[in-house]
Formats: structure tokens, sequence, C-alpha cells
């Protein structure tokens, strides 16, 4: 390649470099000095390495980043019903040999008559009062998922290394798609949307709340395990069938801290410290009685909350005990508490009530749904 280069002083550009070291050095040192009163650098990032601080970590990376991108699915697709517009040239493409080829007025008549339709099946498929339920139950996850879009965003500057970050740029892109998908098909059902209840006012607000590495005990742990069993419960009905997507999506969310801990673990102090146990453990008791304000909407949809409670928390923990993350009590102390604590309600409550192992109940219904929780517990 020729270029005309351009004479320049050369005694000019040594100076000017001269000047420019001398001033990175005060820079640096000085953010050198004042990082030992926390208010040094602030991005986590060697710029003399062109890395985050941690590595490249390509394990994470790997598993996290590069699996979502396969496994990324468009609303368009997926959700023919909503008006999301988010498929490629070549997406497209395919959509419109499935659906023969259409004009853009065509097209948009037949979103408009897939909005109607989807109505007219919902309609079809439930009663008003189930219909109710559903939205009661879907919008505990809706509002979940808002909170994992704003904890997601936070903990990307919490973790180390290039390949978490990138995990969890995916996870924020994610639960972005989660929470707008999910308004969507809540507001089709044409039915009132609850308000957060106050359980998971305070679970939520904590986990938000959480410094550092505690973060993805709130986030990853308990509401994506939270995520995870509602999916797994819901996605088999008429008209939800796009939730299989979302469970798969948890299940990755789930499995964050298991592979981060394994490349940058938590200290001993951070796993055994009694305060932070004692927080797990107070982040996890006070949303129990959430299995007492979805009860009704559960029973008409045919599920046992405390069968959906039991499933839940046995999960949750799991994966706390698969991270590392000591909550305190011990698995079996815990299964009994909780166990008591439903049983306990449902003999005040229930007339009749015979004594049930509420904690070995298992409310994920669909079968490959059941397949990938085989996969997350069995490990
Ligand atoms: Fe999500
Ligand atoms: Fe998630």
């Amino acid at each position: 390649m020729k270029f005309n280069a351009l004479p320049i002083n050369p005694k000019v550009t040594r100076r000017n470099r001269r000047i420019e070291e001398v001033l990175d050095r005060i820079v640096r040192s000085g953010d050198r000095a004042k990082s030992l009163i926390g208010r040094g650098r602030k991005a986590p990032y060697d710029d003399h390495a062109y890395e985050f601080i941690g590595g490249p970590s390509e394990r994470m990376r790997r598993r996290h980043y590069d699996k979502s991108l396969r496994l990324l699915w468009k609303a368009e697709t997926h959700a023919s019903w909503s008006d999301f517009k988010d498929c490629n040239k070549e997406e497209l493409a395919l959509l419109e040999l499935a659906n023969g080829a259409l004009d853009t007025a065509e097209r948009e008549q037949v979103d408009r008559m897939q909005t109607a339709e989807f109505k007219q099946l919902l309609d079809r498929e439930y009663t008003p009062e189930q219909k109710q339920a559903i939205v009661n139950v879907l919008a505990l996850i809706g509002h979940g998922e808002a909170y994992a879009w704003l904890v997601s965003a936070e903990l990307l500057n919490e973790v180390k290394s290039t390949g978490a970050r990138s995990a969890l740029t995916m996870q924020v892109l994610e639960e972005a798609k989660h929470f707008v998908v999910l308004r969507q098909l809540i507001q089709a059902f044409d039915m009132p949307v609850p308000r957060m209840c106050a359980y998971e006012y305070v679970l939520l607000e904590r986990t938000f709340k959480s410094k550092g590495m505690e973060k993805f005990f709130g986030m990853n742990i308990v509401v994506e395990g939270f995520a995870l069993s509602l999916f797994g419960m819901m996605s088999h009905l008429p008209g939800l069938e796009v939730l299989r997507l979302f469970h798969l999506d948890e299940s990755r969310h789930t499995a964050l801290p298991v592979n981060y801990f394994s490349e940058f673990p938590m200290s001993r102090w951070q796993r055994y410290s009694p305060a932070a146990q004692l927080r797990r453990l107070s982040l996890v008791l006070p949303a129990l009685p959430l299995f007492t304000w979805i009860e009704h909407d559960l029973a008409v949809l045919g599920v046992d909350s405390f069968d959906f409670g039991g499933s839940m928390v046995r999960k949750i923990l799991l994966l706390a005990d698969g991270a590392g993350f000591k909550v305190a009590l011990t698995q079996p102390q815990l299964h009994r508490l909780v166990g008591w604590l439903f049983n306990q309600y449902c003999q005040k409550t229930r007339p009749g009530h015979v004594w049930r192992d509420y904690m070995s109940s298992d409310t994920t219904r669909g079968e490959e749904e059941q397949k990938v929780e085989v996969e997350i517990f069995a490990a």
C-alpha cells in the first residue's frame, strides 16, 4: 500500500510522547493512591493487557455467551401474536416461505389477525376466572423479570473476566426480552394485571440491594429458581408455549453462579460468614407467604400452591448448595422446617388436611422442561 506520508518534526513527536508519559504516570499513580480509600480507577479493565481484570475466561464465554447466541430466539417467530419485529432478513424470508409470499399490507393484516386469533384462542380455552388466575400467576414473574433485568445489568459490573462479562451481557439481553415479551403475553389476556405482593416486593428489593456476589444468590439462585419452576409449570398450557423458551433461558441463568465460582471461587468468609448465611436465610424465609398469596389462583388452575412451593424451594436449595452458598441451616433441616410451615398453614386453613410431603413434589409439567431440569439437578 502506498501512502503519501506527510513530513513531521520528529523532535515534536518525541516531546509530545514524553509529556504524555509523565501525565499518564501522574494520572495512574494518583488513581492507585486514591484506590486505597476506594476512589481509584472505576473500570475493572486492564488496558495494558487489553483484557478485563480476571482474564479472558473463555470457558465461561463459550458456556454462556456463545450458547445464548446459538439459542437466541426471536419473538417475531415464536410469539407471532405479538407486535415484535425482531427477525433479520434471512429469518423473515424463512417465515414468509412458511406463510406464502406476502406483501407488507398483507403481512400487517395477518399480524392483526394473529393477535385477534390469539385472543380468541385464549377466550376459547379459558374461562374469565381462569384467565385472571393465569395473569395473576404470570404477573409474579413478569415483575420478577423487571428486577432480573435491573440486577443482571448491575452484576455485569461486579464480575471479573472478559468471559463472565460477556455471559452477563447475554443475561441482560435475555431478561430484557423476557420482560417485554411476557408483558405482551400477559396483556393479551385483557385482564387487570396485579401489582407485586409485599412478599415479592421485599424479596426483589433486597435482592437488588444485595452487595457483590450476594446478588448471584438473590438473583440467579432464588429468583431464577422461582422463574424456572413457574415457567416449567405453565409452559404446557394452550397459548403459553413460548414459555418453554423462557424456561430454557432461565436454566442457563441458574448455571451461571456455579460456572463463575469454578473459575473465581468465593472466599471462605464469603461462603461461611454467619452474617451472610443468615442474610440468605432471611431472604428466603420471608418470601414463603407468597404461596398463600397465589394459593387461590393456582387452585383455579388445579395446582396446590404448596406443591408448587415445595417443588420450588427444593430446587432453590439444590441450586444454592451446588453453587456453594451456605444458608445457615442444612438442607434436611430446611426441608423439615419449610414442610412443617406449609403443613401447619394447611392444617389451620384446610378442613380435614392430612400431612403431606410437599418438599418432594414436582410441578414441572412439560416433558422437555423435565429433561432440562434433570440435567441441571443431576449435575
Ligand atoms: Fe428471565
Ligand atoms: Fe433469568
